[in-house]
């Protein structure tokens, strides 16, 4: 490990990481289960954590509204009304037992840097941060629903998509108050935009590794999620033979066994993340196996011949079990390649922090500007996350490290207001 950076962030930096460090300690407070923290799309924890940021954005001297898929947006015109807009933002709602970093301290820097480069007067682009309600994907298995719908590619589909209580998403966004049929007004115009920036915690140990406390994204993995349906036969766990078995749970572990490998091999990663197994009982053999395979890669390609060759593989497994091993996709992100001329305006605010050579990072989790990817320049300033854990509890990023964050986010956005 090289030798930890020596630099130092400004006063006021340091003043708004330490509001920001409390404000997530208070968000995490926000949850469906008392202590841990799950906040799924269109809960009441979702509606709670919109009205308490947006009260930090008011008071940040942002003009706020929910749109039409639940995302919270904060806006300080820009010097002129035709002024293009840069968006900020990243997301509120988390993974279940989450970490209290993950999208929320990206959100509550691009408030408090707006406030900061707007203190003397609006900028010749207008700045909107944007706190998406869906990045996870926890409730519906589906990823990125809040900023596809600002992205303008929602998919009809969607609607049918239920979470483990059997609700549709469409139930949902209609219990939450949100009208399924005008949730194309959330999206952007695209021709208005400047770009999209986005402040996230690293999720990994590359920062920590090389002693720098940010980084610059160069680019986001490619991914798809699939729900997978082992489907065997259920019978008396002492009176049947193996040779007679079709046992559901043995495939579905072959097959979780079979993604690790050829993902191992293809420098891709692939996760089994759920399992369930019915009819889920001490004396019966597993008749059904139900499970998720999440899938990365760093180009699509090569993510969809590593998933070709992951169903090869359960096809074979199925066959020599007798149980039918079935993939159903659920969600598919290509890979995002940030704009050099965003990259270069997050570099020269990490060069401004007194770190000279800033590192750049293949970002091998998925973010909201992959969405905004689809209509808009994007770049991402990483932060360092010690020991790379999140999506845990022990998720952390130093009230050090988000100051330095903090001083390098608003000199990339005066840089781009500038051009
Ligand atoms: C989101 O954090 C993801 O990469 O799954
Ligand atoms: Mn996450
Ligand atoms: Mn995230």
């Amino acid at each position: 490990m090289s030798a930890p950076s020596v630099v130092r962030a400004s006063a006021t930096a340091t003043a708004d990481a330490a509001l920001i460090a409390g404000w997530c300690d208070e968000l995490a407070a926000v949850t469906e289960e008392p202590g841990r923290i799950t906040r799924v799309y269109l809960s009441p924890e979702h509606a709670r954590v919109n009205a308490i940021v947006a009260g930090w954005m008011r008071d940040a001297g942002l003009s706020t509204w929910q749109d039409a898929a639940g995302n919270l947006h904060g806006r300080v015109d820009g010097a002129t009304p035709d002024a293009p807009v840069l968006l900020l933002g990243s997301h509120l709602d988390t993974v279940v037992d989450a970490g209290r970093y993950d999208g929320i301290v990206g959100v509550l820097m691009a408030i408090r840097t707006v406030a900061r480069v707007t203190a003397d007067g609006p900028l010749p682009v207008a700045l909107e941060v944007i706190a998406f309600s869906d990045e996870e994907g926890t409730r519906f298995g589906k990823a990125l629903l809040g900023s596809s719908a600002v992205a303008g590619v929602w998919d009809e589909s969607w609607w049918d998509l239920t979470d483990g209580d059997g609700v549709t998403l469409r139930d949902a966004f209609t219990r939450f108050g949100l009208d399924p049929s005008r949730v194309h007004e959330a999206a952007v115009e695209p021709s208005v935009l400047a770009g999209y920036l986005e402040a996230h915690i690293e999720q990994g140990p590359y920062l920590e590794q090389a002693g720098q406390a940010l980084g610059v994204v160069t680019s986001i993995a490619s991914a798809r999620r699939f729900t997978v349906e082992a489907v065997g036969e259920a019978r008396h766990a002492g009176g049947t033979p193996y040779d007679r078995r079709h046992d559901a749970l043995l495939a579905a572990a072959e097959a979780a066994l079979a993604v690790e490998r050829i993902c191992r091999a293809s420098q891709h990663v692939g996760t089994v993340g759920t399992m369930t197994v019915e009819p889920g009982a001490v004396n019966v053999v597993p008749g059904l196996a139900r499970f998720s395979v999440d899938l990365r890669g760093e180009f699509d390609e090569g993510r969809d011949a590593v998933w070709e060759e992951i169903t090869k593989a359960f096809a074979l497994i199925g066959e020599r079990r007798g149980v039918s091993v079935e993939p159903t996709e659920v969600h598919r992100a290509p890979a995002v390649f940030c704009a050099p001329r965003l990259m270069d305006a997050v570099r020269a605010g990490i060069e401004s922090t007194g770190e000279p050579r800033p590192i750049e990072l293949f970002s091998r989790a998925g973010h909201d500007a992959m969405s905004l990817g689809l209509v808009t320049d994007v770049a991402m300033l990483f932060l360092r996350n010690p020991d790379g854990i999140s999506h845990h509890p022990d998720e952390f990023v130093s009230t050090e490290d988000i100051a330095l964050g903090l001083d390098a986010l608003a000199v990339a956005v005066g840089r781009v207001a500038a051009a």
